[in-house]
């Protein structure tokens, strides 16, 4: 029997790519469709503007959206996909959570609290123990994982695969593409012909959320990684896939060779939406590249390239399609995971 799922902010840039995932998903059925109370009482046809790559599966066109509170979902819904504004999610969240709810969620609203389990699968899967933890503090049936920020997730990965040579400093400089902004994010005469040097508190989220997934889990509490993370983040008018150039220190020798392999070997899991491999590594100088690589792995896999020696120890390039690793594919991947793990 499939899990029946619902998702909170279902009209939006993500909300629309947890649909898309969802619709032919083995274990999960679309039962619950929530957004803000200008859509609440439409149906979904009518209160998304659709725009991803595939047509509106006709039963979600034909749901009615609800309104986002714990009332207006179904009790016989076990998992809440969240891609809510962030301010609406430090709302209404926890209440879902309260009512007794299991919630993946893509906003940025307590990713950093200390018993919330921040993850990605293939990276720190065993942070998910602390769900024990935070239902003991805050008396929750429901629970609460997040996922990390779209541009997070595209370069974490490969660390994970360098941290055998040990993670000392590491800088990353970014090349965002619009759709991470959301729909209303960026208006085509800001960015048509444009790069934008400044993407409002990313810089931060990098620093602080790679350290998190990097940490340790000792069945009771986090510990976060020393690495020193600096970052720079650009907008510039891609439309998906976030591309990024990393420069990391780390204490022992890593080659380049060395550093291929380590990427190229990183195990992934045997979840429905892992790809295999997790890293694809490109021999190519210059790949990867937004419009060619951002599918690979049905938009799961981070790719990496242009690895070579530099003054600041490795510098290599590396991508990753942000609606979908980066957001509504890394939710429902963490909902595979609790759902492996018996929270479901
Ligand atoms: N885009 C990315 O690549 C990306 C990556 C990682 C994380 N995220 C995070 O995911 C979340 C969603 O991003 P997005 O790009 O999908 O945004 P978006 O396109 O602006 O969509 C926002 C969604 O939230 C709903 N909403 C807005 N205000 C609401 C309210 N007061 N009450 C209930 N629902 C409300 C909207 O419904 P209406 O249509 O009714 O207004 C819509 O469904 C954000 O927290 C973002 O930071 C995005």
């Amino acid at each position: 029997m499939a899990v029946r799922v619902g998702v909170l902010g279902a009209t939006g840039a993500v909300g629309q790519r947890l649909i898309q995932l969802l619709d032919p998903h083995p274990e999960f059925e679309i039962a619950a469709l929530t957004a803000s109370s200008n859509s609440a009482g439409k149906p979904y046809r009518k209160a998304a503007k659709w725009r991803v790559d595939s047509p509106i599966p006709e039963d979600v066109g034909a749901m009615t959206v609800k309104a986002t509170e714990p009332d207006a979902v179904p009790d016989d819904v076990d998992l809440l996909f969240s891609s809510l504004p962030s301010s609406v999610g430090a709302k209404v969240e926890p209440a879902f959570c309260e009512a007794g709810y299991v919630m993946s969620s893509n906003s940025s609203n307590s990713r950093m609290d200390e018993d919330v389990p921040l993850i990605i699968p293939e990276i720190n899967g065993d942070h998910l123990g602390l769900l024990e933890v935070q239902r003991d503090e805050r008396g929750w049936d429901g629970a609460m994982v997040k996922n990390p920020n779209c541009s997070t997730i595209t370069f974490v990965p490969t660390l994970a695969a360098l941290a055998e040579f040990g993670l000392e400093r590491v800088h990353v400089s970014t090349l965002q593409a619009v759709s991470g902004a959301g729909y209303d994010g960026v208006s085509s005469m800001e960015i048509i012909d444009n790069a934008i040097p400044y993407i409002g508190s990313e810089e931060d989220k990098l620093e602080t959320e790679s350290r998190k997934l990097l940490g340790g889990f000792d069945g009771a509490e986090l510990s976060e990684h020393d690495v020193d993370v600096a970052a720079s983040c650009n907008r510039i008018p891609t439309l998906d896939g976030h591309l990024e150039n990393v420069w990391v220190e780390t204490s022992e020798d890593c080659s380049v060779e060395h550093a291929a392999e380590a990427m190229r070997s990183y195990p992934s899991l045997d979840l429905h939406s892992s790809p295999e491999p997790l890293i694809h590594v490109f021999e190519e100088p210059d790949r990867p590249q937004p419009r060619l690589d951002r599918t690979l792995g049905n938009g799961m896999a981070i790719s990496a390239g242009g690895i070579r020696e530099s003054t600041f120890g490795l510098q290599y390039n590396c991508l990753a399609h942000n609606t979908v690793r980066g957001a509504a594919g890394a939710s429902v991947l963490n909902g595979e995971l609790l759902l492996e793990n018996g929270y479901l």
